[in-house]
């Protein structure tokens, strides 16, 4: 998973290390953090919360779908049960896992375009890899190349009419920094195996799926299944820097060929397991959200700095950096916000779900429409981690100006990152950015230019989109009748047992399905893998120590072959 889009904020990267540490820093926190951070907060902010009155008992929100076990046997289909249990299949699996971290595929922040830049090569290694490591992948399913690495499986179902279900992962990694080697217990690219974790960069961001996606067709491919549904795998290379030239290739195939909506379901990277409140949930990413990049250029006159207006470029700059900063996002929930879903599910069943927090829900009330946002400010109260997940964020993370110490600043470049929240659009950072800009402008006499294409021009403050995304469409959670989140429920409760609960998660970094909005609204950013004596982790991904528990990557090949067979007998609404 990508943590934030730089590649166009960096200065033109020094060495490897520089990158790392970039990308190794606190604020690099996967979604997943975020997560823990809350529900581990939230537990503490509850019972903090002033005791009111019960409020009165409501309909069950958060139905929960039971397991979901395919219909469809065989005894080759039972024989691959069992042998998702065996010694065999855990040895071959670590052994296929390491394999795959062993190419280190590293993307670049700096890569040229895919037949130039040689350091894309190792993308053929791993693609010949998995053509030696998965034969029945390779006679079965129909493989294109698209735009060179970009890795498209069609296994074609024998109905036409139903639409496909698409596995996603990408088979790039984020760079490890030379300086950081010396760090990792066991070296990043060995694939090493202790006896519960393979260990290397990818091993859990996410050569995991990417393998695991495979060796369950492997195995379906094996015990003669063949599916109704056609099924696709849609693996980018250059995730973790934008994704454009792998998924931003591949959905534009998967749309041209199947439509708008054309998909029944896409299950990419994202959330996995998580406690809180004395449950365990299962959290796949419905929601992601926005971002906006705003460069800001003061343009002012230069000059001799022996004669100097009372404030120059650099002066105008801050003054409206400061007013930016002293202007910061309110609060706010938007209903279709999922942590309001995941608030009504520890309420309906967590034991340890603190019952102050039931004044303030169910929040969905008409007559007390006022609930969450009074939720939101109490929630904010407790640490930027909860917040954000109900907040447009802002950071200025850039600023240059100037070139000497006797002349004036003739032009001054500001960047500003922006998150947006889920409900609020791109257009109203912008709007809330031009506002600023005209009030400092109009005391130093510029000329504001806002997000338009024209050429910057003297004594002007200039406002640009460096790049944006809206937050993601909001993928339906409903369970009525057949859907995939049901589907995707029922198969995580079928592996798992009833005790783990699905709620919706928020993600705040964004995966390579930003691509794929058109082809179906029903994505999930799901890491099935699961292995309850670890729990919750993040598994070191982007920092030193990467590693996944194999427990948790045979219980996720699993979780997949399962899920396919759902899917395909999923009769959907
Ligand atoms: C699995 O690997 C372990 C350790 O290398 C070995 O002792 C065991 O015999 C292997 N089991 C099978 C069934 O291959
Ligand atoms: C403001 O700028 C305009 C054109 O750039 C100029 O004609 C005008 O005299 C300026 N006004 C002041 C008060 O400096
Ligand atoms: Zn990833």
């Amino acid at each position: 998973m990508v943590l934030f889009e730089k590649e166009t904020l960096l200065p033109p990267p020094r060495a490897a290390a520089v990158r790392s540490r970039w990308r190794s820093v606190g604020t690099l926190v996967r979604n997943a953090i975020v997560l823990a951070v809350i529900l581990k907060t939230s537990f503490a902010f509850y019972q903090r919360w002033t005791a009111g009155e019960d409020s009165s008992a409501s309909v069950v929100k958060c139905p929960q779908v039971g397991p979901l076990v395919p219909g469809q046997e065989s005894p080759a289909l039972s024989k691959m049960e069992d042998y998702f249990q065996s010694d065999k299949f855990r040895n071959e699996t670590i052994k296929r896992l390491a394999g795959a971290i062993r190419i280190p595929t590293q993307s670049y922040d700096d890569l040229g375009p895919v037949g130039e830049d040689s350091r894309w090569d190792t993308m053929y290694d791993l693609a010949d890899y998995l053509k030696s490591t998965f034969p029945l992948v390779h006679s079965t399913l129909a493989l294109e190349k698209v735009n060179t690495h970009g890795l498209l499986y069609t296994w074609k179902g024998t109905d036409a009419s139903l639409r496909p279900t698409v596995l996603m992962a990408h088979q790039d990694v984020v760079p490890v920094a030379e300086a950081t080697i010396d760090q990792w217990t066991h070296p990043p690219y060995s694939g090493y195996f202790d006896g519960k974790y393979i260990w290397g960069r990818g091993s859990a961001d996410c050569k995991n799926n990417l393998i695991g996606i495979l060796e369950a067709i492997e195995l379906l491919v094996g015990a003669g299944f063949e599916p109704k549904r056609t099924i696709i795998l849609s693996f980018g290379f250059d995730e973790e820097i934008s994704g454009r030239q792998g998924a931003g290739h591949l959905s534009g195939v998967l749309i041209d060929r199947y439509g708008k909506d054309g998909a029944a379901v896409i299950i990419d990277e994202g959330g996995g397991m998580a406690d809180s409140w004395g449950s365990t949930f299962a959290l796949p990413g419905v929601a992601e959200k926005g971002y906006i990049d705003v460069e800001i250029i003061v343009r002012m006159p230069g000059g001799h700095s022996s004669i100097p207006p009372t404030h120059s470029g650099i002066g105008v700059a801050s003054e409206l950096v400061t007013l930016i900063e002293a202007h910061p996002y309110e609060p706010h929930f938007h209903a279709e916000n999922p942590l309001l879903g995941l608030l009504e599910c520890g309420n309906a069943y967590s034991p340890e779900f603190p019952s102050s927090l039931k004044k303030h829900l169910p929040w969905k009330e008409p007559s007390c429409p006022a609930k969450k946002d009074k939720l939101a400010l109490e929630a904010a109260k407790q640490g930027d981690e909860v917040k954000y997940l109900f907040t447009t964020s802002l950071a200025v993370d850039v600023i240059s100006g100037g070139v000497k110490n006797n002349a004036l600043p003739e032009r001054t470049r500001v960047l500003v990152n922006h998150r947006v929240n889920i409900g609020d659009k791109v257009s109203e950072v912008q709007a809330k950015l031009v506002h600023l800009a005209h009030r400092v402008a109009a005391k130093h006499n510029l000329t504001v230019q806002a997000f338009n294409d024209e050429s910057e021009i003297p004594s002007s403050i200039k406002l640009n989109s460096v790049q944006s995304l809206e937050p993601a469409p909001v993928t339906p959670t409903s369970v009525d009748g057949v859907t995939p989140f049901g589907v995707l429920s029922g198969t995580t409760r079928a592996l798992y047992g009833e005790s783990i609960l699905i709620g919706p998660a928020l993600m705040t970094g964004n995966t390579d399905t930003r691509y794929y909005w058109d082809l179906t609204r029903h994505i999930f950013r799901y890491d099935p893998g699961y292995d309850p004596e670890v729990g919750f982790s993040l598994g070191g991904i982007h920092t030193v120590n990467e590693k996944l528990s194999v427990v948790a990557h045979t219980a996720g090949v699993q979780w997949y072959s399962l899920f396919i067979r759902n899917m395909d007998e999923a009769d959907l609404a």
